[in-house]
């Protein structure tokens, strides 16, 4: 592999090139057995064809071939320090350098000295040999855990004075999005999300609010939240209940409230029917991995981050 390949950067997609990169995605995932995009990716593939998802911090990267979308990248900068990407070939056009060109045009699209960090789904050979051999180091893994739900679930009671209601579209936007940002202040992505971000998942299909658990205490203050989703069966995989994400305030640690949150969740979701949830986690993530073994998960499949300082 000699050629250099050319690789057109937009801000926005149009709305045939959103379609053609969802195509692209799902023929990967045919042959690869991993969907290589995550969903946060997904969704701004699909708002970026619209005039309301304009978003600066995200770059989008295509490489083309004879027949068409050949490969794609995903930037999304709005940590500068801390940029994180996605990229997929096309099964068809692999070894062809079209990688190698997205990622070079990745890494001249992010601050000069900022960390970028390049994902790959399901910890391949392929994509591990291809992000080693140029330059970048395994950094990050991210767990998926899988548990059945036919299974009993443990009884964990809520710390006293402690109530479960659901969320109220409109009236907890702002209570969230400001605990959801105490909860996760170490981390990477979910402590920053926005109200556009909230919305975008609340525009979802599968958004519903009686699934989104808050705990309070007596005077109706946030403590944490359990925000559960449902993915629709598809082919061989059945219908999967998420724990999609799982917070507590840290002045609330401690008190058995995220044990007895993940499982008032999760019980949610097998009273609706569902027989198998899965969540993902960071492996070094230990408080949270020791709690979710503890309630019977195990790990099913790994994500990688690949890191490098460009
Ligand atoms: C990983 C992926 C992006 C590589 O894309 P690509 O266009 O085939 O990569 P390139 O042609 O630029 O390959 C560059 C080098 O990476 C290495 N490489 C790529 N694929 C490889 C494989 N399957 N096995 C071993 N080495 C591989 C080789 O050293 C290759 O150079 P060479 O072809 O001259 O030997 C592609 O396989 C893919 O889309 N996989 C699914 C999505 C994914 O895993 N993305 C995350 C990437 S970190």
């Amino acid at each position: 592999m000699s050629t250099v390949r050319p690789v057109r950067r937009v801000d926005r997609l149009t709305a045939e090139q959103s379609t053609a990169v969802l195509a692209l995605a799902a023929a990967a995932a045919e042959t690869d057995g991993t969907f290589p995009l995550s969903e946060d990716t997904v969704l701004a593939v699909r708002a970026s064809a619209d005039a309301a998802g304009e978003d600066a911090a995200r770059v989008h990267l295509m490489s083309h071939a004879g027949d068409g979308l050949a490969g794609y990248a995903h930037l999304d900068r709005s940590d500068a320090g801390a940029p994180t990407g996605e990229l997929v070939v096309h099964p068809r056009h692999r070894r062809e350098g079209h990688g190698t060109a997205l990622l070079a045009a990745a890494a001249a699209a992010v601050a000069p000295g900022a960390t970028l960090s390049v994902w790959a789904h399901g910890d391949s050979a392929a994509a591990r040999a291809f992000a080693e051999g140029a330059g970048f180091a395994r950094a990050r893994v991210l767990w998926q855990m899988r548990r059945s739900l036919t299974e009993p679930l443990p009884d964990l009671p809520l710390p006293a004075g402690v109530t479960v209601r659901h969320f109220r579209p409109g009236f907890d936007d702002a209570g969230w999005l400001a605990l959801n940002a105490r909860a996760f202040a170490d981390h990477p992505e979910q402590g920053r999300w926005t109200e556009a971000d909230l919305r975008l998942r609340m525009a979802e299909p599968w958004f519903d609010p009686e699934g989104f658990l808050l705990a309070v205490d007596v005077g109706d203050a946030l403590q944490g939240f359990h925000w559960t989703k449902v993915h629709p069966a598809h082919g061989d995989v059945p219908r999967m209940g998420e724990i999609y994400v799982l917070g507590v305030d840290p002045g609330a640690h401690k008190r058995g409230l995220g044990a007895a949150l993940s499982v008032a969740g999760l019980q949610f979701l097998a009273l609706g029917g569902v027989q198998h949830a899965m969540l993902y986690v960071d492996e070094s993530n230990s408080a949270a991995v020791a709690l979710y073994r503890r309630l019977g998960f195990t790990v099913f499949a790994a994500d990688v981050g690949y890191q490098k300082i460009v």
